[in-house]
């Protein structure tokens, strides 16, 4: 008998919408009666919603996760003559952002459990490095897991360093209670649309303690001006829309709730795994589950099994309609257009067989109880 088809989506962003329609169509209602398109009053209170939500007592809007990087290192003065370190294991933003800035990245490898930029790695990375001053490094909170800021804390209590959180995976994440957007100097997130908290299009946003950073951050994404047309120095428009903003304040209520959904699915997909006798310490043995540091808040940005095998099950759940992603196939450090840091194969072993090992499963707030149950059949009749 032909198999029947089960379909199951990485992401349905409809669903979200039909609970919040009213709520969101209204507040672009009012963005269209008020025709203030650009920052204005919609700005300004998302502004202050996310900062009060992350703890941080600034934050500025700008037009995307990959321009709040670059924001967050050229308020702190990065640039030309600095070197910034960070992970081969993240999206290319976290990177090139840094090459935007004029300054060098250096890449460190991560830690095998959490997948997050390890701060053991970095020391040895600074103890390394000769020439110019290693200024600040940016830990990446990878599919929603905050990196183990005590480690980081440490390190630049011993280094003087910045800490620029790459926060784009994790609003409402937390370590040891605090909110990610509240542990670095500066943290930068993304609202791309397949974010947890995410726009109708690009946006992005930089919080920081400092009220010195926030004052720079705010003037570079206008262009350098502190006064209209007198530009003191050469910023760039990143400026964010209020359309995108009053979206983000609607969804931003909800968030919460969303967050806590997440959870619930990470663990009954633990629970289905396990069920089914999926769930290994090693790939040699079966599926290795997620692993949360108990110091830490996860959001489930995104659900990452370790498959043995992976290429061959990916294939299996893509013929059975069955979502899946691969958060990331390449390390930084082997993309073509990062052949001139100078990296090879084999200097970063543990992104490098992450790269070949991890498989992001469906994981939304309105995903059904009988799509994970079909995700882990699925993956259930593969290795049958
Ligand atoms: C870890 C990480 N950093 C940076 C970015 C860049 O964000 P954006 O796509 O909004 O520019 C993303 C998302 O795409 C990301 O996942």
């Amino acid at each position: 008998m032909p198999e029947v088809l089960q379909p199951v989506q990485m992401l349905d962003f409809s669903r979200q919408f039909a609970g919040i329609r009213e709520e969101v169509l209204a507040a672009i209602e009012q963005v269209c009666t008020s025709q203030r398109f650009i920052l204005g009053p919609a700005v300004d209170s998302f502004e202050r919603a996310a900062a009060l939500a992350c703890h941080a007592p600034h934050a500025v809007g700008c037009a995307s996760g990959t321009d709040a990087l670059w924001l967050a290192m050229a308020a702190a003065n990065i640039g030309p003559g600095d070197a910034v370190i960070t992970t081969p294991f993240s999206f290319f933003a976290t990177a090139s952002s840094i090459l935007r800035c004029g300054a060098q990245p250096l890449l460190s490898d991560i830690d095998p459990v959490t997948f997050n930029l390890s701060a053991e790695s970095v020391e040895r990375r600074i103890a390394a490095h000769r020439g110019s001053e290693v200024k600040a490094v940016i830990p990446v909170h990878l599919y929603g897991q905050c990196a183990d800021w005590d480690a980081f804390t440490s390190l630049k209590q011993r280094h003087g360093l910045l800490l620029i959180e790459d926060a784009a995976q994790a609003f409402g994440a937390a370590w040891r209670g605090t909110p990610a957007g509240a542990l670095g100097d500066l943290a930068a997130f993304s609202f791309y649309p397949t974010k947890n908290l995410s726009a109708f299009g690009d946006a992005g946003l930089v919080t920081t303690l400092s009220a010195d950073l926030d004052e720079r951050a705010r003037m570079l994404r206008g262009h350098g001006m502190r006064r209209r047309y007198y530009h003191d120095e050469v910023g760039w428009n990143s400026r964010l829309d209020s359309i995108q903003a009053a979206v983000l304040e609607v969804k931003l209520r909800h968030l919460p709730r969303w967050n806590e959904d997440r959870r619930r699915i990470a663990a009954r997909y633990d629970e289905l795994f396990r069920a089914a006798g999926l769930s290994a310490a090693t790939t040699s043995e079966g599926v290795v589950l997620p692993c949360t540091d108990p110091r830490a808040t996860h959001v489930f940005h995104q659900y990452v099994i370790r498959a043995p095998r992976r290429d061959a099950m990916r294939q299996y759940l893509t013929e059975r309609q069955i979502g899946n992603e691969i958060y990331y196939p390449l390390p930084l450090h082997l993309q073509a257009s990062l052949k001139g840091l100078g990296y090879k194969p084999g200097d970063f072993p543990i992104s490098e067989l992450a790269a070949e090992e991890v498989l992001a499963l469906p994981i939304y707030p309105e995903l059904r109880d009988d799509e994970q149950q079909i995700v882990v059949d699925a993956i259930r009749s593969f290795f049958a």
